[in-house]
């Protein structure tokens, strides 16, 4: 028994339940918690006399009652598990009894009417009600059909009011933790409103679909021939009429406002068929899709809505392995994903992108534009068909736009939502939640940008729309191509021009992407300006391979005696490729062959072969143009003769983590010699242990040490790597593939 399982079972021993309504849900309650042996004793009442004979014949109650007078003077708790609207009067039997320290719940499925009905027989005042709701049923009904099991695993809602005492929700909690089932809490409206859309507007379709095919004259032929689509829909078109007829009248309001919204949006989706409006349709279909398969990776826990590491914990036992060979194309470049979804949004007509990244980042600012009213197609094996709205085009998002785990997301969005007429809120998970954003929001403000962020700076970023906003010069104090990015991105809609100066060069894929895309960019020496934007032409986007994610491989093949490994179709932009000037510079041997331009991003194989590397001063100017690939070139110093010595990287200390002292304290643990500076590190090459870190939820932490195992003397053992999935989903299937030795604990992506 676990720990909340035996605190339950303490709050109900010695306690006598009693079930009002011997059908599934009460019948199932009974025997669950009969089962788990808990109460003194479980009885059971039902108007119903075959009922009431066949409870205990099941085994499903200790002991039946024809008189509910003599069997609530008997419990300590009694739950009502009755029709809904049989839910008044035996709350009316039950106004004339002594209720005195007993705990009043129920199973019903809408809680208003409940509760209303609960003030009118007991008065307004219910310290000893607990409403509550179990999302579990099954198309069948009656004692028979009643099981132990039916709630395990699933969800309970209980709706406690305003009075009702610890005591009661205590009980009423245990109650159902005995059943197996996660309890969860929620005001009475808000269940009501939730459950009409979850619950009962998808009965109300089932069951008004299979009665319209019914009395088609063809009906034989419709049922005889319909496969798994009509069976999958109708499913819950056979419960039970009765119970259905309850819920909906008790849940009136709710349930007109839902079928209000859907009647509306049908209606809209008949005429598109009628007019052939092909984005329409398209629209609704791929939102759609997205939703439902995203409901299921939340489901599933994999979805990058939840807080992944922490839901979700993937620990990596990561051994020696290698030589690395063979051939490799690692998953497209994060920057160039991301921007090419946004501005092909932004754009008019048609964009094709290959190579998409499907990491959880990309398809965060995917779902943004999604949630903005772009219809996007895709991603199919890397494929994303973005049907573009215009620069002002953009419809308010129902809700906060998620960016997840996204710096860039969070970055370059603030500076084009600040050119929105609607107001919109960024959001992001725990590690992007503590991320600095001064440096957006202060030159933002400055353009006239109305926007708000938590205490000290941090998401969620508040932005209002419908500020006008003004072209500025900005000289950027630190080198960073988001902050960049998110100013030119804004002034696309300011007045007049903006620049923006960079303290050294950093990517240039927006102004690269801009320019394709037909939109003038003034690049001069470190000025970059844009100007009030006519619009954007759609084009398409061949997404380079990401040297970033390439990096891990770069090092991997490097260290490893023996390897030669070929990375294909990788960017090489000369804003990013300091991994391999530093590398080089270590002593390791890279190639690079079949040099070409892509979609205006210049590309080519690498090839890597094993070579003694020795440690160096990392030359300032590289900083910038490797400043995702420190945590496994740190990796590379390990393995280094002598010491290789890190200055000038402060920003790395508010990445995803604070990669310094995050791969400091992986590197120590491994009984590697380092030595933390503010801005830096020294590490010492040398031999690397075998042992335990932690990666921070850092997706870049966690592929660097999985390289540090393959010079390592022993197994590493890595914790919480779910977050790899943000830039490179699949990297364990595709390193162990050329030679690495990950195995995964927990399930991954
Ligand atoms: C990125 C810029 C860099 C980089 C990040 C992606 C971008 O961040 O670290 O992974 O796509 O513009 P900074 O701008 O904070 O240096």
């Amino acid at each position: 028994m676990n720990r909340v399982d035996a605190e339950a079972a303490s709050v109900l021993q010695d306690k006598v339940l009693l079930v009002v309504g011997l059908g599934l849900i009460g019948g199932s309650v009974a025997a669950s918690v009969r089962s788990a042996s808990v109460c003194r004793k479980v009885l059971g009442y039902d108007a119903n006399p075959l009922s009431r004979q066949r409870a205990p014949v099941l085994g499903v109650v200790d002991k039946s009652y024809d008189r509910l007078d003599v069997a609530v003077a008997e419990a300590d708790i009694i739950m009502l598990a009755v029709p809904m609207l049989a839910m008044e009067s035996v709350l009316d039997r039950l106004s004339g009894l002594d209720l005195t320290g007993k705990t009043l719940t129920d199973g019903g499925s809408c809680k208003g009417e409940f509760v209303a009905a609960a003030r009118r027989a007991l008065g307004d005042s219910c310290c000893n009600l607990v409403p509550g709701h179990p999302i579990a049923g099954s198309e069948q009904s009656g004692i028979t059909a009643a099981r132990d099991g039916l709630f395990r695993d699933h969800m309970v809602i209980v709706t406690p009011l305003p009075e009702s005492e610890t005591l009661h929700l205590q009980r009423v909690k245990a109650l159902w933790q005995v059943c197996g089932a996660r309890v969860l809490e929620m005001p009475v409206n808000r269940h009501d409103d939730v459950l009409a859309m979850t619950s009962h507007l998808p009965h109300l379709l089932a069951f008004s679909l299979v009665d319209t095919l019914a009395a088609n004259p063809d009906n034989i032929d419709i049922f005889r021939y319909a496969a798994g689509g009509f069976r999958d829909f109708t499913r819950i078109a056979a419960s039970d009429p009765t119970m259905w007829h309850d819920i909906f009248l008790s849940n009136k309001t709710a349930v007109l406002s839902a079928l209000d919204a859907f009647s509306g949006d049908l209606e809209r989706l008949r005429q598109a068929v009628a007019e052939d409006d092909t984005r329409h349709l398209l629209g609704v279909f791929s939102r759609a899709r997205a939703a439902r398969t995203h409901f299921s990776r939340i489901l599933e826990h994999r979805a990058y809505i939840d807080n992944m590491s922490s839901s979700h914990p993937i620990t990596w036992q990561a051994a020696n392995g290698g030589p690395i060979q063979g051939e490799l194309r690692v998953p497209g470049d994060k920057s160039i994903s991301h921007r090419s979804i946004m501005m092909g949004s932004l754009a008019e007509g048609t964009t094709h992108v290959s190579g998409f990244l499907e990491g959880e980042d990309s398809l965060a600012t995917l779902q943004a534009f999604r949630d903005m009213g772009v219809v996007i197609e895709g991603p199919h094996d890397g494929k994303v068909t973005i049907y573009g709205v215009g620069l002002h085009g953009l419809q308010p998002p129902p809700g906060d736009i998620y960016l997840g785990n996204a710096g860039t997301g969070m970055r370059l969005f603030s500076g084009l939502m600040a050119g929105q007429k609607f107001d919109t809120r960024l959001t992001g998970d725990e590690s992007l939640s503590g991320r600095p954003m001064k440096r957006v929001t202060a030159p933002l403000k400055e353009m006239g940008a109305v926007i708000s962020a938590d205490e000290g700076e941090t998401p969620p970023l508040a932005i209002e729309g419908g500020k006008p906003l003004q072209g500025i010069e900005y000289d950027m104090p630190m080198a960073s191509a988001q902050v960049k990015s998110c100013l030119l991105l804004a002034g696309l809609y300011a007045d007049g021009k903006t620049t923006v100066t960079e303290p050294a060069p950093t990517r240039d894929h927006t102004e690269r992407m801009l320019q394709a895309f037909g939109c003038p960019v003034e690049v001069d020496g470190d000025r970059i300006s844009v100007s009030t934007c006519e619009g954007l032409k759609a084009c398409d986007i061949d997404v380079p391979a990401d040297i970033s994610s390439a990096a891990f491989f770069l090092v991997a093949a490097s260290i490893v005696p023996g390897s030669d490994l070929r990375l294909m179709h990788v960017g090489i932009n000369p804003t990013r490729d300091g991994v391999i000037n530093i590398l080089r510079q270590m002593g390791a041997s890279i190639t690079v062959e079949n040099e070409r331009m892509v979609g205006g991003e210049p590309v080519a194989d690498l090839r890597v072969q094993a070579a003694p590397l020795h440690g160096i001063e990392i030359p300032q100017d590289q900083v910038p143009l490797a400043i995702d690939e420190f945590p496994v070139l740190f990796i590379a110093a390990a393995c280094a003769e002598g010491k290789t010595v890190l200055r000038g990287a402060e920003e790395l200390r508010v990445k995803e983590s604070d990669r310094i002292q995050s791969m400091a304290n992986g590197l120590q643990a491994l009984g590697v010699e380092t030595k933390v500076l503010p801005d830096g590190i020294e590490i010492t090459g040398g031999s690397i242990g075998g042992g335990t870190v932690d990666s921070y939820g850092d997706h870049r932490i966690a592929m660097a040490f999985a390289v540090a195992a393959l010079r390592a003397e022993g197994t590493i053992n890595i914790h919480d790597c779910a977050n790899v999935a943000t830039s490179f989903p699949k990297f364990s299937d595709l390193a162990n593939g050329v030679g690495f030795n990950i195995k995964t604990i927990g399930s991954e992506h």
